[in-house]
C-alpha cells in the first residue's frame, strides 16, 4: 500500500515567539510510519513539530500549522491507498498572527481565534476506495462520540484512545469499525499499538482489493 500518515501537534503562531499547540509527542504517528515501512508499505509521514527523528524508510514532510498540514495532506491523499490520521490538529488558530513580537502592554486580555479546516473531513469528500483510519480522543461518552466522529468524517475505522496516551510512550487503543464492532484492542508500547493499526489497515485494503 501507499500509506499517508500524519503525526504530532500543529503549532498556531500568535507572534514570532508565541503559539497555541497541544501535548502530542508524535510518537504514535511515527511508530505507525515505522511499522508500515517495515511491513513493506510505501510511506509518506506528514508531521507537525516534534523532538523525534524521522524514520529513514518514509518520505518525511515537516509542517508547522494546521493549514500547512492540510495542504500537505491534500497534496498526497490522491496518490495514497490508506490515510492514518493520527495528528493532534489544533482546532483553532489566532485570527491574526503578528509579524513582530507583541509587547505585553499591547496584548490585551484575550486572543481572537478562528477555526482551522478539518483536514480529514475535507479530503474524505473524495475518498474513493481509500482506507481511512481516524483517531478520537475522548474523556466522556467515548464510544458514542468516536462513532459519531467516524460518521461525520467518513472514517472506515476509528482508533479510540484516552487522554493519558498523549505524550506517553505507552497506551491502549480500541479500534472500531463502521458497524460499531470492535475490530481490535491493544495495550502496551506504541510500537505494538502501531502494528495493530497497520494490520487493520492491511486487512481492510485486502478486503477492498478482492471486491
Ligand atoms: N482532525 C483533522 N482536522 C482537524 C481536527 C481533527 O483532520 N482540524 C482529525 C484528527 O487527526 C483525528 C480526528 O480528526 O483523526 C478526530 O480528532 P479530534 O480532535 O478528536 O476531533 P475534533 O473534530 O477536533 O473533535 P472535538 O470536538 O472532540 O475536539
Amino acid at each position: 500500500m501507499r500509506m499517508l500518515v500524519t503525526a504530532g501537534p500543529t503549532r498556531e503562531y500568535i507572534d514570532p515567539v508565541r503559539y497555541l499547540s497541544n501535548d502530542s509527542s508524535g510518537r504514535m504517528g511515527f511508530a505507525i510510519a515505522r511499522a508500515a515501512a517495515r511491513r513493506g508499505h510505501e510511506v509518506v509521514l506528514v508531521s507537525g513539530p516534534t523532538a523525534l527523528r524521522p524514520p529513514a524508510a518514509a518520505e518525511f514532510v515537516s509542517v508547522m500549522s494546521a493549514r500547512d498540514m492540510n495542504e500537505a495532506v491534500r497534496r498526497h491523499f490522491p496518490d495514497c491507498d490508506c490515510l492514518v490520521m493520527s495528528a493532534a490538529v489544533s482546532d483553532f488558530r489566532p485570527k491574526r498572527a503578528a509579524t513582530r513580537k507583541i509587547k505585553k502592554e499591547d496584548m490585551g486580555e484575550s486572543i481572537a481565534l478562528t477555526r482551522n479546516p478539518d483536514i480529514v473531513a475535507g479530503v474524505t469528500r473524495n475518498k474513493g476506495d481509500r482506507v481511512v483510519i481516524g483517531f478520537a480522543l475522548e474523556t466522556d461518552n467515548a464510544v458514542a462520540n468516536a462513532m459519531d466522529k467516524m460518521r461525520r468524517k467518513r472514517f472506515d475505522y476509528v482508533v479510540l484512545n484516552s487522554p493519558d496516551v498523549i505524550g506517553s510512550k505507552e497506551g491502549s487503543v480500541t479500534i472500531l469499525g463502521r458497524d460499531g464492532e470492535e475490530r481490535a484492542t491493544a495495550s502496551g508500547a506504541k510500537d505494538s499499538l502501531a502494528r495493530t493499526i497497520v494490520r487493520v489497515a492491511e486487512a481492510a485494503h485486502d478486503e477492498r482489493s478482492k471486491r
